[in-house]
């Protein structure tokens, strides 16, 4: 299983290694909008990246590639293992 901790409130979720994380985060309060990566709402930071998927096209476009070292769009990535500690 892996975890996604949100530093905001140290809440803890766990998830399918492999999993979508937006409707956990959706739950812990962030704001989406668009749901495509096109927007910008769903922005976190994180020093976790090792442990989520790889930038979509959509994040690649909108962060830029130094962005994406430490933002990324809930949107569009993916848990593969581990903890993710997001801030938003
Ligand atoms: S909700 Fe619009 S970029 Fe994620």
């Amino acid at each position: 299983m892996a975890q996604l901790r949100f530093q905001s409130t140290g809440e803890e979720v766990e998830l399918e290694d492999g999993s979508p994380i937006a409707t956990a985060c959706e739950e812990a309060g962030m704001p989406f909008a668009c749901t495509e990566g096109v927007c910008g709402t769903c922005i976190f930071e994180t020093e976790d990246q090792e442990n989520l998927s790889p930038p979509t096209q959509a994040e690649l476009d909108f962060l830029g590639e130094h962005g994406v070292r430490r933002e990324r769009m809930a949107c569009q990535c993916k848990i593969k293992k581990g903890l993710v500690r997001i801030s938003f």
